[in-house]
């Protein structure tokens, strides 16, 4: 097992919060974690319980379980478009995404992709995520149901847009609210279920717009606010332009109210100083997108700065703009994003930032990102060398932050040996076709 034990302020304080434990044993029950700790100790406890005999153990010796993953931004209806070729973010998103967001009007097709999102989650060892539905009321209705099948962890919402998109992917400010506020009470807080109100980004947004997203966070506090911010330099000039009357792109969403606890913005590339102390004074969170940055050109994500700011952030994986689902190699092009900025990303950093981090960053870290008595029993059982490549690299690797930073430089979905939901196993690689879920 290995985990980082609590929520840390800077990365030179993560070697004393790992904890690791080469041959442990985790009891759980009604999908919590109950306790965990040496095999031993553990085995000598349930030799003295008279209820030993209702058990079930399942035996994942040479694995390596770790916590779930945390995905703090992703959209789901992109999945089909990964590898959309040659554009930057706004041609990007006229020539592939709003084409391919058209289709999920269609709840019969919403839900055929929301069964194939949610299992290559699982099959990456993503047990939770933030998630960009479309426009469309259904698409959403769609995937929180297939994640309510298996009591998954998820936050969702629709797209709320009224400009700058084709006329097929626009509403108007009245219907995004009705609509919005429908699929609040039929999901907010629904088992494990949380909504969150999803204004695309400003130039899609009219101020009519962002005011009725303002009357709903302020109606349903604990619902998230998820959007972009600063993504790419021809955005911004873009919403300069529009707004001149506001100080900077931050600014549109603050002046809106939508700044805050649970207000989560991807991206966050080209910030200024200002911007920066806003979302720090605010407490807002970022969600960082290493594959998308680099994909589309984006730049460079200043990892440092969230610490001096003590800022919330997460990974993101930012499919169908990032390339892939896998936190792996998500963590590995956050390093060579680090390494392009004289940064050194750690592997402690880059696990925390994907686990505890991310469970911190969407105000999670009570309930799940790490393996203490009490949370939610999600988790990953990766197996660290599956090809010749990796046994090799492992003979030659020592230490446990050696170990697992071959594991991200070597490692993608081959190494999700299983992935548990709630207690149980909700993905096991070797099963049948080897993408099946339970
Ligand atoms: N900005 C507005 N919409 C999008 C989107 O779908 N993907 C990304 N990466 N950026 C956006
Ligand atoms: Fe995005």
């Amino acid at each position: 097992f290995f985990d980082i034990r609590q929520p840390v302020t800077g990365p030179e304080e993560l070697e004393a919060s790992v904890r690791y434990i080469e041959d442990g044993l985790m009891l759980m029950s009604g999908g919590h974690i109950v306790w965990l700790g040496e095999w031993r100790e553990g085995e000598a406890r349930l030799a003295g319980a008279s209820k030993t005999a209702g058990l079930e153990i399942d035996d994942y010796r040479d694995k390596l379980i770790v916590p779930g993953f945390v995905d703090t931004h992703i959209h789901y209806p992109q999945t089909e478009m990964i590898g959309a070729y040659g554009e930057q973010l706004l041609e990007w998103l006229t020539r592939y995404t709003f084409p391919t967001e058209q289709q999920y009007h269609c709840a019969d097709y919403a839900k055929r992709m929301s069964k194939f999102f949610i299992s290559q989650l699982l099959l990456n060892g993503t047990t939770t995520a933030l998630v960009f539905g479309t426009v469309h009321p259904q698409s959403v209705d769609a995937l929180f149901k297939e994640a309510s099948d298996i009591n998954m962890r998820l936050v969702a919402g629709k797209v709320m847009m009224d400009k700058n998109a084709p006329d097929a992917l626009l509403e108007t400010p009245e219907q995004s609210e009705a609509d919005t506020r429908a699929l609040i009470a039929r999901w907010h807080n629904r088992q494990r279920l949380s909504y969150a109100l999803t204004p695309r980004f400003a130039p899609t947004s009219s101020p009519e717009l962002l005011q009725k997203v303002r009357l709903l966070k302020q109606e349903f506090p604990d619902v998230y606010m998820h959007t972009h911010l600063s993504e790419n330099v021809a955005e911004l000039s873009w919403v300069k332009e529009m707004h001149p009357e506001h100080q900077h792109y931050l600014d549109v969403y603050h002046q809106h109210g939508l700044t805050g606890e649970r207000c989560v913005f991807a991206h966050c590339l080209h910030l200024d100083d200002s911007e920066w102390d806003c979302l720090s004074e605010t407490d807002s969170t970022i969600a960082f997108c290493p594959t998308s940055n680099l994909f589309l050109g984006s730049g460079l994500f200043n990892l440092q700065k969230t610490w001096q700011k003590k800022i919330r952030v997460g990974m993101g994986t930012d499919v169908g703009a990032g390339t892939t689902f896998n936190m792996l190699q998500t963590l590995l092009e956050a390093y060579k994003v680090g390494q392009l900025q004289r940064y050194r990303l750690s592997a402690f950093e880059a696990f925390y930032h994907a686990t505890l981090g991310g469970a911190r960053a969407l105000h999670l870290d009570d309930k799940i990102g790490n393996f203490d008595a009490g949370k939610e029993a999600d988790f990953v059982v990766l197996e660290p060398g599956v090809s010749a490549l990796q046994k090799l690299r492992a003979t030659n690797s020592k230490t446990l932050a050696e170990k697992l930073f071959v594991l991200m430089t070597l490692g993608d979905d081959r190494n999700v040996y299983c992935t548990y939901i709630d207690g149980e196993l909700a993905y096991a690689r070797d099963e049948l076709s080897g993408e099946s879920c339970a």
